[in-house]
Formats: C-alpha cells, structure tokens, sequence
C-alpha cells in the first residue's frame, strides 16, 4: 500500500501532528508513504518526499507544515487537471490522505469522481467544515486571540480606549465568538449576524456612561454591516478557489465609532499570527486522532471518506458529504454573542 500524503490551503497548528501520526501508524501497518509537497501544487510539480520515522521525529510540537502548502486548485483547468491524475499514476499512489478545509477536500471530493481512493482530515483555524464537530488549529487560534484579548484589555483600559480586534473568520465566526467570550470582550461581531453599526456604538457609549471607560470590540473579519452585503476585501483578485482576500472591517468600525461617538478607538488586526507557533496540547491529540483514523480507515477499506469528530468520538463521514456546505455558528449558539453587551 502506498500513501501520498498532503496539507493544502492556509495552514494550521497541528498540521505536523496530523503528518507524524499517519506516517507512524502507516509504518505499524508496514505502508509506505510519499509526502506531496505544497498540496496539490506538489502533485502537478512532482515535489515529493519519502517519509519513514525519521522524517517525522520531533515535528509534533511545531506550527506549520513540513510539507508546506498552496492554494492551488488542480480542477481550476484541464491541464492541470490531467497532469494531476497522470501524476497520480506515476506515484503509483493507492490512497491520497488530504489534510486541509473544505477546498482541499473539495479536490479530494473530485478525484473520487474520478475513481481515485481518498481519505479527508480536517483542518482549519476557522472551525467550519461541515460534517466534524471540530477541527484542529481552531483550539489554538481561539488561545492565541484570547492572549491578544487579555493584553488589548490592559492598553485600553490604561488610554480609556475603544480597541477593536478584528480575527480570522471568513464565513464563521467561531474564532470571534470563541475569543470574544473567553477574552471578556463588550462586542462581539461575527459574519452570520449582519450588524447595526449604531447598536455598536450605543453599546460602547452605555458602557463609558456605566463608568467603565474603555471598551473592547472583537470583530470576525467576514462580518457585515447591515446595509452593506458584501465583505470588506483588502484586494479584489481571487485566488485559484475563488475567494477574495478579507480584511479592512476592523479599521471601518475604528473610524465609525470614534466619528459616532466621539470615543478614541484604534483597531488591530491578528492576521497570520493566529495561524502561526506551536499547536496547543487540545489541536495536538484532535491532529493526533484524526492522523491515526485516517490510516485505520484506508485498512479497513473505508475509502472516500473524511475522517471526522462526533462528541468525543473519532468516526468517519462520506467526502461529498464534508464539501457540501460550510459550518457555521448555528442560529441556537449566536445569543452568546451578545450575552455580556452593555
Ligand atoms: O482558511 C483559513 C483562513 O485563515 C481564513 O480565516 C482567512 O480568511 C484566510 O485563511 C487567509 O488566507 P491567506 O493565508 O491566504 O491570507
């Protein structure tokens, strides 16, 4: 049996955890495996590694991926398209092991149309694949942004400042609400709920009024004003999946509330720092499982599927059943949201 291996799109602590478990159980099982490098973009290229034990000695604790990783899309154009499964061939790769979010095993979805074997594990920071109760690196984003939190608290309080901390979140806003919560933030904006932009700032007016003279505002990046449909983008061009790049609501909402009320307000961005460092112990054991399953699914002959977390349980779940709609906050969670608003 032969395994490739591959992390596609943004990358996600835990990455490495995921890559040592498949190839450490492949080993008990006395598959080989071949490491694709920079996701599919390696499959078109012929980048690839053999991995044996060695290879994978030490990764566990480490942020990124020691494959690296790409946004490409290999179904973007027929020429790509037919490279990848000539390549596919060439390796002479029994099953392909996709770690990554909805476009990565959007990919893996095709090429198991196409009669190729695959095997899903889910990754994102922004904890919104369909068909997994969680994925790994969210855990760590949410500590990361929580950390930020606490330390914009301290500055803010110290200047009587509104601070606004825009995180990642294109379609969820899970990282927000997350984050939010745990980091005691007064406002809390995620991308299922559009917002009353006056209700924030009579939100952060009634607090200074209560006598706390400082407030901290925790915004999704794909959040939306009311009235304003579409996403605020840093660049209009799109990459190979289609999406435009996001950012520029956290700086949006600094200007309005200081013009609204009056209060002097700045805004950070977390960006890539969310994404980046040592995966938290959580991501590490959920990478850790979801590595180890994967393999136990290619021997039990369970192909086609993502391997996915169900309350505690470790289970597995059709691919085209993973790509077919994004995770949101369900409609039951998003009071929370809004519990501890002034
Ligand atoms: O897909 C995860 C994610 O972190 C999103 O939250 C964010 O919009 C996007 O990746 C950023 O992508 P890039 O790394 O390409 O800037």
């Amino acid at each position: 049996m032969r395994i490739g291996v591959l992390t596609g799109g943004g990358d996600a602590p835990g990455l490495n955890a995921a890559i040592r478990a498949v190839v450490r159980r492949s080993m008990q099982y006395g598959y080989e495996v071949i490491g694709i490098k920079r996701g599919w973009a390696g499959l078109l290229d012929m980048d690839y590694v053999r991995l044996n034990r060695d290879a994978v000695s030490g990764i566990l604790p480490k942020g990124g991926t020691m494959l690296g990783t790409s946004r490409t899309n290999p179904f973007s154009n027929e020429v790509d398209q037919k490279k990848l499964v000539e390549n596919i061939g060439k390796l002479g790769l029994d099953v392909i092991v996709s770690i990554g979010g909805d476009d990565t095993q959007s990919v893996s979805s095709k090429l198991s149309d196409l009669g190729f074997k695959v095997v899903g594990i889910p990754k994102t920071i922004d904890n919104d694949l369909y068909g997994t109760d969680r994925t790994f690196g969210f855990d760590t984003a949410v500590s990361i942004a929580t950390e930020a939190i606490d330390r914009i608290h301290t500055t803010a309080e110290s200047h009587q400042r509104t601070i606004v901390v825009e995180v990642m979140g294109r379609h969820a806003g899970w990282i927000a609400l997350y984050s939010g919560l745990a980091g005691g933030a007064d406002v809390i904006l995620i991308p299922e709920e559009p917002f009353d932009v006056d209700e924030v700032c009579s939100m952060v007016k009634k607090r200074y009024e209560e006598g706390r003279k400082f407030a901290v505002v925790v915004v999704a990046e794909g959040a939306v004003p009311k009235g304003i449909p579409d996403f605020f983008t840093r660049s209009a061009e799109k990459d190979a999946f289609g999406h435009v790049r996001l950012g520029g609501i956290g700086e949006w909402l600094e200007k309005e509330i200081e013009k609204r009320t009056g209060i002097e307000t700045r805004s950070v961005v977390l960006g890539h720092v969310q994404r980046g460092g040592s995966p938290t112990a959580f991501d590490r054991v959920l990478a850790t499982r979801f590595g180890l399953a994967a393999v136990d699914a290619v021997k039990q002959g369970n192909l086609n599927v993502m391997v996915s977390l169900q309350g505690e349980k470790i289970t597995t779940i059709p691919i085209k059943e993973a790509v077919k709609a994004n995770r949101i906050v369900p409609e039951d969670m998003r009071w929370l949201a809004k519990a501890f608003s002034p």
